[in-house]
């Protein structure tokens, strides 16, 4: 299979693509990222040793650039390259629509032109909005994005059914909920809590911290992908979730438990503008027609990342040294300190 992935130097498209090369080592795999403050050169590491595997060095919207990589004939392309982070895009909407809609536009219209098999359009289930203390999200669940990182997703989406319904191009939309495991960058709850637990540092516990995520391991969703990739349906959705339903706070104190540290920590700050309550995620379809459900239990899963997280201390103190801060002074104009 040839295919493009894009954002894999980011946290899931890293993982999928270590996952996927194990498992198909024969597969030539060009790899897209830009690069941003949440790509990571260190997160492809042993990428290079598979023989098909090529990184390039590009934005999603730089359409001269990736336009010879599409004319040379792709099977599928799987686009994870997007701004990911709802309190970024709160403060900084503008490159949200640039990378999440027109970067994904371009990557449609190319796959168009040259006559791409499929097209997997990595989404959330952010763009179905919140839920009160019942229900779940279903794939015909109507969008009602509430952030503008939800709502460029969303843009997203629609661009490529609308793709689907007028060119026929054969896209396929996933919809996943909360990912946690390996290499996620330093500023989502998970890495945020264990890398602040370990620092004896505090932990911002945004409003009341009853907000409910759907936690999946991220190897899950990458099997998920898979299924989807090899499977799947154009022009479908398909949702994807573990239905592990736990409030913030339960998330935050198990951490703390698992890595021996007080609850003093914790401190309940103000909360998110516009924050969802509570996501829950039906996965009847996926099950039903790809065989998939995720296999990792939360509590397990938890705990083998917070010992990644120990095991990989350099990692993440890079990410929050002195160097890589003055980096992105100079490339972004600001530093992630306090991330
Ligand atoms: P991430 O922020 O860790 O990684 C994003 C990657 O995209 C980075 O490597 C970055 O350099 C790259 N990128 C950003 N802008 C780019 C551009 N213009 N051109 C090329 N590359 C660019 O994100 P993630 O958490 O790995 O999320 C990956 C995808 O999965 C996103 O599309 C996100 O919306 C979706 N998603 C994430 C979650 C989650 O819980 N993290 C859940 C559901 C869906
Ligand atoms: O649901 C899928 C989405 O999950 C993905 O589409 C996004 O790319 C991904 O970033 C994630 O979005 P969230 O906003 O749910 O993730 P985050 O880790 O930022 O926050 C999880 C919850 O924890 C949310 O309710 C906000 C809260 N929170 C977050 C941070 C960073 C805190 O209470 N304190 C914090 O410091």
């Amino acid at each position: 299979m040839r295919l493009l992935v894009t954002g894999g130097a980011g946290f899931i498209g890293s993982n999928f693509i270590r996952y996927f090369l194990r498992r198909y080592p024969e597969t030539e795999l060009i790899n897209v990222d830009l690069l941003t403050y949440a790509g990571n050169v260190a997160n492809m590491k042993g990428f290079s040793v598979y023989p098909g595997y090529r990184f390039v060095h590009a934005d999603i919207n730089d359409r001269r650039k990736l336009e010879p990589f599409f004319a040379s004939g792709l099977e599928a392309v799987v686009n994870f390259a997007a701004e990911s982070h709802v309190d970024r895009s709160i403060d900084a909407p503008v490159i949200f629509a640039r990378t999440n809609i027109d970067g994904t536009v371009n990557l449609l219209s190319l796959a168009q032109r040259y006559g791409v098999k499929r097209f997997i359009q990595i989404s959330t289930d952010e763009v179905y909005g919140t839920l009160g203390a019942e229900g779940v999200f279903t794939e015909t669940t109507p969008l009602a994005p509430n952030n503008p990182y939800a709502a460029s997703k969303a843009g997203a989406d629609l661009m490529g059914l609308a793709f689907y319904t007028t060119y026929g191009l054969p896209v396929i939309i996933t919809r996943c909920s909360n990912n946690y495991g390996p290499y996620q960058f330093p500023e989502k709850l998970i890495p945020l809590v264990i890398i602040n637990a370990l620092r004896e540092e505090p932990i911002p516990v945004y409003g009341d911290g009853q907000q409910v995520r759907d936690w999946i391991h991220v190897e899950d969703h990458c099997r998920a992908l898979e299924r989807v990739l090899l499977d799947g349906r154009p022009g479908q959705v398909y949702n994807i979730g573990a239905r592990t339903e736990r409030t913030n706070l339960e998330v935050v104190r198990r951490i703390l438990q698992l890595v021996g540290k007080p609850e003093r920590l914790i401190r309940f700050v103000g909360d998110r503008p516009g924050h969802d309550r509570r996501y829950a995620m039906a996965v009847d379809k996926i099950r039903g027609e790809l065989g998939w459900e995720a296999q990792i239990d939360f509590r397990q899963g938890l705990a083998q990342t917070v010992a990644w997280y120990l095991e990989h201390r350099n990692w993440w103190r890079t990410i929050l040294s002195g160097e890589y801060q003055d980096y992105y002074q100079r490339n972004y104009g600001y530093r992630l300190e306090g991330q």
